[in-house]
């Protein structure tokens, strides 16, 4: 059993790997879909009812709707598209990108896509993992985008540690607007900078306070929503079974969501970070086996710790295997090091490894931006795109040593970077939450999440073909150590393997169960009534939708 590799020598962190990917620009070929129907008799429709809207004052709407004869077309399209695999010609393109900066606006686009017979998807950030938000799967009916990039204002109140966040707000921007007012104040926001709060808050949303405050949906007290028929709703007019269904539920499913109430949360002046890298020799086996039975339940909730792991070529043509343990401590270093000391000893945690700093500094450090001005935080280009596929799962009971020691091997049989998976520790406020409250049900019970994470720059085929294929034969071997009956993962990780809505022989629509049990598990079935109840014509829809009874 030769998985004792040596470790590099460590000039450059090969952590960088994980998230630097050169970034690829691929030629750009507009083309328009259609399948029976008529592109621009249906345009048509679609434009001169947007046309015919009353005008509310800033920029007029035709101003705000970019066509592919616009030069402009493909660049705003691109813009949001963070998975390479869906930046190319043959990625059906939309009729129309719509781009209201007014709610009046995006309320249009809803009710003259309906009436023309659009499809409509709803991009905020574009990070969806499947790309659902910029381009239908399955069949290429016309269809057109309400981007809500230019809806992001974010107005932070002090005085009642609220604030409302417009949805195509980042979660870096929602970062730095807090900080402008208050070093005391957060938010337990994404981890990543970019992602979009219109998605990210639709599906859940955790980062590195969820073990303190859960997740950013379990702190929204108001929304503002867009239905089907174009009307704008509150949390009270909207009622509380759809409140409780937009909160987790999954996005393009109830409607448009234009904005949020978040409550904010108590944070320190100064908290702790570190990164700490582990290898093989080093015994990290033996840290992750003993970090499975401590990091839920047995570190305080102020320290959220997630392990990180690959394998790396070393410079002589060896395969080692790395792990970080990096963690946000919301305290002082000393505190932080004493806790280590006394649960977690063998890490042997130094003072060196530790640095304060305060909390919006902290979201820079863990996209390894530490020091760069608090502006960058604003970038919604400021990460590195790539080709990619994600997976997730829930674990219950730690994972004996040798089954660990199993799943290196087919780490290290993998090329460099062609698997890389991330530990998120749950426990704390995770499980003081029932799994009724919204519809996000990993509670109580669940010790960790894996990320699973296939990242790469080259845009072939052939390397897509195997990369997908190794993480889907490694995914099957995971099934006896995870959730089973059924195999739960996380609904903002979309994941097509898990199932889709594509209409069987008798256009039922069993799929979704299938699917919406991983993601929702008990929460399923209310999720449904609520969408047949808010939406029946199933107009907000794609591959991985919650469906009306009605259309089962
Ligand atoms: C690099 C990367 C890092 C990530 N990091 C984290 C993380 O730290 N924490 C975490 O929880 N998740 C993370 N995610 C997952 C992320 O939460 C989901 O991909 C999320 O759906 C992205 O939201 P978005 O607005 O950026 O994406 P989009 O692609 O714009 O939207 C995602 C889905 O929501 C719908 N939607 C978007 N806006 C609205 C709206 N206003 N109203 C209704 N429906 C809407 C879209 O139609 C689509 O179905 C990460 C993803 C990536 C790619
Ligand atoms: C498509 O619609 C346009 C505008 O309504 C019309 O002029 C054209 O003849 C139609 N084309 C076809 C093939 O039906
Ligand atoms: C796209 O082109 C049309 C027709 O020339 C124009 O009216 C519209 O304003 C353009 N859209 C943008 C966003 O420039
Ligand atoms: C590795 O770590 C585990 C858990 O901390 C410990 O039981 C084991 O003795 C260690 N093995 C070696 C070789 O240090
Ligand atoms: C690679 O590993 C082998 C076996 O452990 C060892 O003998 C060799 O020195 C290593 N090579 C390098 C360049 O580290
Ligand atoms: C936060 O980061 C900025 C640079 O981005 C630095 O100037 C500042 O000193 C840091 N402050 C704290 C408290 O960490
Ligand atoms: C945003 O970040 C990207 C990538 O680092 C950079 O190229 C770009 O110049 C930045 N934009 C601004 C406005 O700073
Ligand atoms: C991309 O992958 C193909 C097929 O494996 C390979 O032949 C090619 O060299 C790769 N290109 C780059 C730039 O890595
Ligand atoms: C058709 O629908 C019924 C339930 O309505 C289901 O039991 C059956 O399996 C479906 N058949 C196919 C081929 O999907």
């Amino acid at each position: 059993m030769a998985i004792i590799l040596k470790a590099p020598p460590s000039s450059r962190s090969p952590l960088s790997s994980l998230v630097i990917i050169l970034f690829i620009c691929l030629p750009y070929f507009a083309s328009s879909a259609s399948s029976g129907y008529n592109d621009s008799h249906h345009g048509g429709n679609f434009l001169r009812c947007l046309y015919r809207q009353k005008q509310t004052g800033g920029p007029s709407i035709s101003k705000l709707v970019y066509a592919p004869y616009n030069s402009t077309y493909s660049s705003v399209l691109d813009l949001s598209i963070q998975n390479l695999r869906f930046l190319t010609p043959e990625t059906p393109k939309p009729l129309f990108i719509v781009t209201p900066v007014a709610v009046s606006q995006a309320q249009a686009a809803v009710r003259c896509s309906r009436k023309s017979g659009l499809q409509l998807r709803i991009r905020s950030g574009g990070h969806d993992f499947e790309g659902l938000s910029y381009q239908p799967i399955s069949g290429n009916r016309p269809f057109v985008i309400l981007d809500m990039l230019n809806l992001r204002r974010i107005t932070v109140d002090v005085e009642s540690a609220t604030a409302w966040v417009e949805s195509g707000a980042t979660a870096g921007e929602l970062y730095y607007r807090i900080a402008e007012k208050s070093n005391t104040l957060g938010f337990p926001n994404a981890a990543f900078l970019t992602v979009g709060v219109g998605g990210l808050f639709s599906g859940g949303g955790y980062g590195m306070m969820m073990r303190k405050y859960g997740l950013a949906a379990d702190n929204i007290i108001d929304a503002q929503i867009i239905d089907s028929d174009g009307k704008l709703h509150d949390r009270k007019s909207m009622g509380e079974d759809l409140f409780w269904a937009i909160r987790g539920g999954g996005g393009n499913t109830f409607g448009v969501v234009v904005s949020w109430r978040i409550r904010l949360v108590p944070v320190p002046e100064t908290v702790t970070v570190f990164t700490v890298l582990r290898t093989l020799e080093q015994n990290n086996t033996g840290l992750i086996h003993k970090w499975q039975y401590i990091a839920a339940d047995h570190l305080p909730d102020e320290l959220y710790m997630r392990v990180l792991m690959g394998s790396y070529n070393e410079a002589g043509g060896n395969r080692t295997l790395m792990s970080w343990f990096q963690a946000l401590y919301l305290g002082r270093a000393d505190d932080l090091l004493r806790t280590a000391a006394t649960s977690f000893p063998e890490l042997g945690l130094a003072r060196e490894d530790c640095t304060e700093m305060s909390w919006v500094n902290s979201s820079l450090y863990f996209v390894r931006m530490a020091g760069q001005p608090l502006e960058t935080l604003l970038n919604r280009s400021s990460n590195q795109k790539n080709y990619f596929k994600y997976k997730s799962d829930y674990v219950k009971e730690p994972i004996p040593g040798s089954t660990l020691e199993e799943m290196w091997r087919w780490m290290l049989r993998a090329d460099q970077g062609e698997l890389l998976l991330i530990f998120h520790p749950y426990g704390g406020r995770m499980s003081e939450i029932s799994e009724s409250a919204i519809p996000f049900p990993h509670r109580a019970g669940n010790l960790y999440k894996i990320e699973y994470i296939t990242a790469w720059n080259n845009r072939s085929a052939e390397v897509e073909a195997r990369r997908i294929g190794l993480m889907r034969r490694f995914y099957r071997f995971m099934a006896p150590y995870v959730s089973k009956s059924p195999r739960l993962a996380y609904a903002n990780y979309r994941d097509l393997d898990l199932g889709t809505n594509k209409k069987s022989g008798n256009t039922s629509y069993h799929g979704a169960s299938v699917w919406g049990r991983k993601y929702f598990n008990r929460n399923f079935d209310r999720l449904v009534k609520v969408k047949t109840a808010a939406d029946p014509g199933n107009f907000f829809r794609n591959e991985q939708s919650i469906p009306p009874l009605t259309s089962w």
